[in-house]
């Protein structure tokens, strides 16, 4: 996973001196990145909600990039989070889909820093007129990043800037975007995250032998399971050869939620798997877990020293 979905919400991006070069700079030096342009998906303002949705799924980190337009979003992009953010999508009782992934603005802006202050021109600071947003993001349970913006970022020839001014402006804007990605990418949060959907995803195969697993383990792992307490890597592989013996291969583990604590170098993972499974006994299954994870980073990779599995009761 640790995929980046990038949203452009200019209006007409061929015409864009500034935008244009942000996005283009973000898809060269961003790794696993998907630039879905508005412009030219939706000319017509008819979004195809399922594939945005889609996009959004996939994604740990969400980029809103666009020019700031009346001191808010382009109405493109405004359309966009109307149809997207939908009731038990993004919002509601079962609208958690968008729950814990990092939610990034970033955008351009015409007028200059100093107009957005009580006494300039435009009266309010950038982050107030923020606020609706911020809150979208808290509503749908997103995390919501430091926004990130450039001031005096439009060219009008002959009236406002040079070409060569804001386009040199836009890449360092840029520059800070990737470093901004690049850092929410790498953060402990997203990588537990990329480690329990691979867990998983391996979990569904049931290969021969534990040894895949057993790489992200610590040779004194705790492993807590209804099955009983095991100790180790030996431990571990006796735990898995009974699991293999009971489950057949090809089972679901759909990871339902996943929160990540860290403190001083303890990370703490909390997961709820649902296992959907038939076993070798001819039962069909369908089994909702709590999972609790200890894990630390050795050597810039995460080793599990706790795993304790609990079926949920009721
Ligand atoms: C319809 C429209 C509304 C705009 N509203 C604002 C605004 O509220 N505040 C501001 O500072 N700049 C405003 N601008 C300037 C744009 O933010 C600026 O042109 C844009 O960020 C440049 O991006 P681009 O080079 O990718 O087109 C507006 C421009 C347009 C065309």
């Amino acid at each position: 996973m640790s995929k980046v979905l990038v949203i452009s919400g200019h209006p007409n991006l061929d015409s864009s001196y500034t935008n244009k070069v942000i996005l283009k700079q973000a898809e060269n030096n961003v790794h696993d990145i998907q630039v879905r342009r508005l412009d030219t998906l939706y000319p017509d303002f008819r979004i195809d909600v399922e594939a945005e949705q889609q996009a959004l799924l996939e994604a740990d980190v969400v980029v809103l990039q666009f020019p700031f337009y009346w001191y808010s979003i382009p109405a493109l992009l405004k359309k966009w989070i109307d149809d997207v953010f939908s009731y038990n999508f993004a919002c509601g009782s079962k609208g958690d889909k968008l729950k814990g992934k990092d939610f990034l603005l970033s955008f351009t802006i015409g007028g200059p820093s100093e107009s957005y202050d009580p006494l300039g021109y435009n009266h309010f600071s950038i982050e107030q007129l923020l606020m609706p947003l911020q809150q979208t993001a808290y509503l749908a349970g997103m995390n919501f990043q430091k926004p990130l913006y450039s001031h005096g970022m439009v060219f009008i020839p002959g009236v406002y800037n040079t070409q060569e001014g804001v386009e040199a402006k836009a890449l360092e804007h840029s520059n800070m975007l990737v470093s901004r990605i690049n850092a929410l990418v790498d953060s402990t949060e997203n990588r537990v995250k990329k480690l329990v959907k691979a867990w998983f995803e391996k979990f569904d195969v049931l290969p021969e032998t534990g040894d895949y697993f057993v790489e992200s383990l610590s040779k004194d792992v705790t492993w807590i399971a209804p099955e009983g307490e095991f100790k180790g890597h030996a431990g571990f592989n006796d735990w898995y050869q009974t699991v293999r013996g009971v489950f057949k291969p090809d089972c679901q583990h759909i990871v339902e939620n996943v929160q990540v604590f860290e403190n001083e170098g303890d990370i703490k993972a909390e997961l709820r798997i649902r296992l959907i499974a038939d076993t070798f006994s001819g039962e069909s299954i369908n089994l909702l877990v709590n999972e609790k994870w200890d894990l630390v980073d050795v050597d810039s990779k995460l080793v599990i020293t706790r795993y304790l599995v609990e079926p949920v009761q009721g």
